[in-house]
């Protein structure tokens, strides 16, 4: 989909407008009394994400009218809008829509309506071979009536970049999607500036990552760690902010494995890594000025003949040993080596992990939050800020020592999982081990929010792209600003 903007009205088959809650009685118009009485009688009331449609006469032509509700007015109002424009128009038949704006929008607000009608539009079609002509896009251009959203939509349309690739990463199925072809799929990142560093089995093996080959030794796909750099700072922030990523191309549960029911959910268990990739995306594209580096943790967890077992004893590249009670709790097995390898190499300030931990997370939590766990109230503020400016929310959960002690072992120095209860904290707990003292450190546990099984704000049922608004914002607001 095109995104254009113009100072005036363009010639187009659909008029939309953008009217905030409220009043709106002066359409420019000449069908305006009529479309305001249809859309007062179709109790139209500018909330944001609502919507009307009808046909006005205008210059002799019968055209498509569309009101959508800008609400009060926030970035994430204007994104509604804009997702029930294309909700509404994407199939429709319309192909070009004009948006005007009924009172007034700066052009930062306009082009958070064309994010939020961009995402809402986004899908995978790869695999469909036989779409009926009627269920084809047909809305291939929006034109919004603006004279300075195009400098604001710069910025926006690489967010949406960054948006599409972890909702590209994340709806792959395994059989496409696995450790070295998701390597691949972020290749195009240093046409935008980012300089990628693959380490293979053998490279980690050296390291004595044994808690993330542990994992990866049943399947027969081969594990990678995928490191993204960016530097818009040109050196000047001497310490990076770290992204860690959970990236299980497919979560069996391994030996422990899970029931079949449900199971083909387990290939967005990456939505973590995926996450970390697209925001890598997003503040390249857009030239952020900060030091930022994306690490995905990227491993296949199957059963097999040379699968590791229940009891299994592995020692960490910390040095820390595990007793791997559960092979289903592998993702802490995949971060934790990753976490020291980012301290080791990076030596960063900050450092926010992402990942589909826990499904305790989905009990909590529902669809609504994510869970945030930290060791630093500054990091977890900013952090939720963030979260709540660009429509991505955290709830704040604790961690303690009575947490830590449950994942103690008698044989090793911890066990992989606690008992059956706080099951999304000690999992947390497990992490913050391999956290080294002086690092900011947060959690992200995105179980709930990667996957959605009904149409949301921005984002049709399937993968959300959650997390890429979210840390994008955190870098901008923490680092940029
Ligand atoms: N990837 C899962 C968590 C998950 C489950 C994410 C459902 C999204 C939807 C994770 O690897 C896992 O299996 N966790 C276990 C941990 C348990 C064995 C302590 C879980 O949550 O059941
Ligand atoms: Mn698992
Ligand atoms: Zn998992």
């Amino acid at each position: 989909m095109e995104i254009a903007f113009s100072p005036i009205r363009p010639d187009a088959d659909t008029l939309v407008f953008a009217v905030p809650k409220g009043g709106f009685d002066a359409l420019p118009l000449a069908a305006a009394p009529t479309l305001a009485a249809g859309a007062s009688a179709a109790r139209f009331a500018g909330e944001a994400g609502s919507s009307f449609e009808s046909f006005a006469e205008e210059g002799g032509k019968v055209l498509r009218a569309v009101l959508i509700g800008t609400g009060s007015g926030s970035d994430t109002d204007f994104e509604k809008a804009g997702a029930a424009l294309t909700a509404r128009l994407s199939n429709s038949g319309a192909t070009h829509a004009a948006v005007e704006f009924f009172g007034p929008a700066t052009g930062e607000q306009a082009a958070h309506l064309a994010l939020g009608a961009l995402l809402r539009g986004w899908r995978i079609d790869t695999y469909r071979t036989r779409q009926p002509e009627k269920a084809k896009p047909t809305l291939a251009k929006i034109t919004l009536v603006s004279a300075d959203g195009a400098a604001a939509w710069e910025a926006q349309s690489a967010v949406a970049s960054g948006v599409a690739l972890t909702r590209e990463l994340v709806s792959e199925p395994a059989n496409i999607l696995y450790p070295e072809s998701f390597v691949e799929r972020c290749r195009h990142l240093e046409q935008l500036g980012v300089k990628i560093t693959v380490l293979d089995k053998a490279a980690m093996a050296e390291l004595g990552m044994g808690a993330l080959l542990g994992v990866a030794q049943g399947s027969v796909r081969e594990p990678r760690l995928l490191a993204m750099e960016w530097d818009g700072t040109g050196g000047a922030q001497q310490k990076p902010v770290v992204f860690v990523g959970k990236g299980v191309t497919f979560d069996t549960g391994g030996i422990s494995i899970k029931p079949a029911a449900g199971m083909e959910d387990m290939k967005w268990d990456m939505g973590g890594a995926g996450a970390v990739a697209g925001a890598m995306k997003a503040l390249a594209g857009r030239k952020a000025k900060a030091r930022v580096v994306g690490i995905c943790g990227l491993v296949e967890n199957m059963p097999d003949g040379n699968a590791q077992r229940p009891g299994d004893i592995v020692t960490s590249m910390s040095g820390q040993t595990i007793e791997v009670l559960n092979t289903d709790a592998e993702g802490r097995l995949v971060l934790c080596d990753v976490i020291t390898w980012a301290q080791k190499t990076y030596a960063p300030e900050v450092i926010v992990d992402l990942a589909t931990l826990t499904g305790a997370m989905i009990v909590s939590l529902g669809s609504e939050y994510a869970g945030i766990f930290s060791n630093d109230d500054g990091l977890a503020d900013d952090l939720m800020t963030a979260g709540k400016a660009a429509g991505e929310q955290l709830w704040r959960f604790p961690l303690s020592d009575a947490y830590n002690k449950l994942i103690d072992s008698p044989i090793a120095d911890m066990k992989n999982v606690g008992p059956r209860f706080a099951g999304s904290i000690t999992a947390a707990q497990f992490i913050k081990r391999f956290v080294d003292e002086g690092v900011k450190w947060a959690h992200l546990d995105i179980a709930g929010m990667v996957w959605a099984d009904k149409p949301g704000a921005t984002w049709d049922k399937g993968a959300t792209g959650y997390g890429v608004r979210l840390l994008d914002r955190f870098v901008a607001d923490r680092f940029e600003g």
